[in-house]
């Protein structure tokens, strides 16, 4: 190796940081796991500086020999999540997640007394509760003496980015998740911030996700036995970090991710928003845009089920026991944390509905992997329905190591499912991203040409997909009939 990359997954459940030489070869990974903490039903919340600290003990690891070979670092960042600082840089309160769903009164006041048409005109997008600008305005009215310290506001990765660098920057994806950005111009909207009482000098300067913000700071090269010279490179979303990693940067180009969150996402050379705002319109990592549907329970469902629920850890026997494909009379509604895409309701549930006295373990974990695809099928409608045509897509996440998920998706949705090389899509992009911002490729197409590798397809089978047809009509009437009861739990 003559050069080194490293790519930092920021993510919800643990940090995983890669190594990747020049040539785009993963040369070791590491992850550390940090809490995260759902104080009431529906809030989620996490330290900053368990981010930090467990991100530098895994970098310690990560390089552990290879110190003088480390050219950049970069990240895919869980997104929307709120870091509030204050003006001598200490956390003022623990940040609140992108699946925390305390905020349905905040986007009430900005999709209704603001209105949608004000916020999607200045964002591209409306109000979710997941998003950055409601718990700003939540904070104002819940915790107005911890609003009244804020100096500055961070996402996750830059909160990281500004620990390792000393340079408060983000990037215009992760930027377009606080609904204060101008998705469009890729700069801050003057109206969202005087609407969501945000001071301009909170917010971090705007980079492209794979230019350079700066260099480790002298005390953190010398904790990590680097130069002071390896850059710091402003990285992306972990959802358009994954992207890249996946290869996922042409017009129409499309990714599916499983990991905490569920993510379709569709690569876009020009800006769009679609007619009623049910899929996020961000800037990509790449300098152009793209389309998003998020569920905010995906393979957190699994977890759920399989580890909280009935407590076995034998995942592999578990899918070997299914066998009803396509004929399964059990759905799993997916909404363990609420649900973002499309319903934009921090009320809903998770359920199970059509249990009979012989329906079984595997009926029930099968319903859950189901309900998923169902929910991300969900999100595909709207994309159809607006005139995207997608007939592939790649696949990455956790969700994505398991081939019955896979052959699941692609018949739900009935089109050709990719997987790729590596699934270690964000820190990967990240890493691409670092070696970008070094000089070592011309653009992100051409990193992403030269490094990700299609490595197997699962086709729908039209039979089974015929099927899923049926049987996502079905589920997609129980959402509707079950909306109301939400409201009263
Ligand atoms: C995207 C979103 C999630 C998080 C997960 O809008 O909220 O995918 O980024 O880390």
């Amino acid at each position: 190796m003559e050069a080194g990359f490293v790519g930092i997954d920021l993510g919800t459940s643990s940090v995983k940081l890669i190594l990747m030489d020049e040539g785009g070869k993963i040369v070791k990974t590491v992850s550390k796991e940090y809490p995260i903490n759902f104080p009431k039903p529906g809030w989620s919340e996490q330290n900053p500086t368990d981010w930090f600290e467990q991100s530098m003990a895994g970098l310690k690891e990560l390089i552990a020999g290879n110190e003088d070979k480390v050219k950049g670092i970069s990240f895919g960042g869980q997104m929307h999540g709120l870091v509030v600082l204050d003006d001598q840089d200490n956390v003022i309160r623990p940040a609140i997640l992108w699946n925390d769903g305390r905020t349905s009164k905040e986007c009430e006041y900005l999709n209704g007394t603001i209105g949608r048409d004000v916020v999607s005109a200045e964002t591209g997008n409306i109000a979710f509760a997941g998003f950055t600008a409601p718990k700003l305005l939540w904070m104002k009215e819940n915790e107005p003496d911890l609003f009244a310290k804020i100096a500055k506001i961070m996402l996750p990765k830059d909160y990281l980015a500004y620990r390792l660098s000393g340079v408060h920057a983000t990037d215009v994806s992760d930027a377009s998740g606080m609904l204060l950005f101008d998705v469009n111009n890729r700069k801050w909207s003057d109206k969202m911030c005087e609407i969501c009482s945000v001071k301009k000098e909170w917010l971090a300067k705007i980079f492209e996700s794979y230019e350079v913000i700066g260099t480790l700071k002298a005390d953190v090269a010398k904790e990590l036995g680097v130069s002071a010279d390896v850059k710091v490179i402003a990285g992306a979303g972990d959802n358009a970090a994954a992207a890249i990693g996946t290869g996922t940067v042409g017009n129409g180009d499309c990714n599916i991710s499983l990991g905490t969150s569920g993510t379709i996402f569709i690569s876009s050379d020009t800006y769009s928003v679609d007619e009623h705002n049910a899929l996020h319109s961000f800037a990509h990592a790449n300098g152009k845009y793209h389309l998003m549907g998020c569920m905010l329970s995906a393979a957190s469902c699994n977890q759920w089920w399989m580890g909280d629920i009935i407590r076995d850890k034998d995942f592999a026997g578990a899918q070997a026991a299914i066998t009803k494909l396509g004929e399964n009379h059990v759905y799993f509604l997916p909404y363990l944390m609420g649900e973002r895409s499309p319903h934009n309701d921090p009320d809903a549930r998770a359920a199970f509905v059509g249990m009979t006295m012989d329906s079984n373990r595997a009926d029930m974990l099968q319903a859950v992997y189901e309900g998923v695809c169902f929910g991300i099928r969900d999100s595909f409608e709207v994309a159809k329905v607006s005139g995207i045509k997608i007939d592939r897509t790649k696949i990455c996440g956790g969700g994505a190591k398991s081939p019955l998920w896979r052959k699941i998706m692609a018949n739900v949705l009935n089109i050709s499912v990719d997987s790729i090389e590596s699934e270690e899509g964000p820190a990967l992009g990240g890493a691409m991203l670092a070696a970008v911002g070094c000089g070592y490729f011309a653009s992100v197409e051409e990193a992403a040409s030269k490094i990700v590798k299609v490595i197997g397809t699962v086709e729908p089978e039209p039979e089974l997909a015929k099927k899923y047809e049926e049987r996502y009509q079905t589920f997609r009437k129980i959402y509707p009939a079950l909306k109301d009861v939400y409201k009263l739990m």
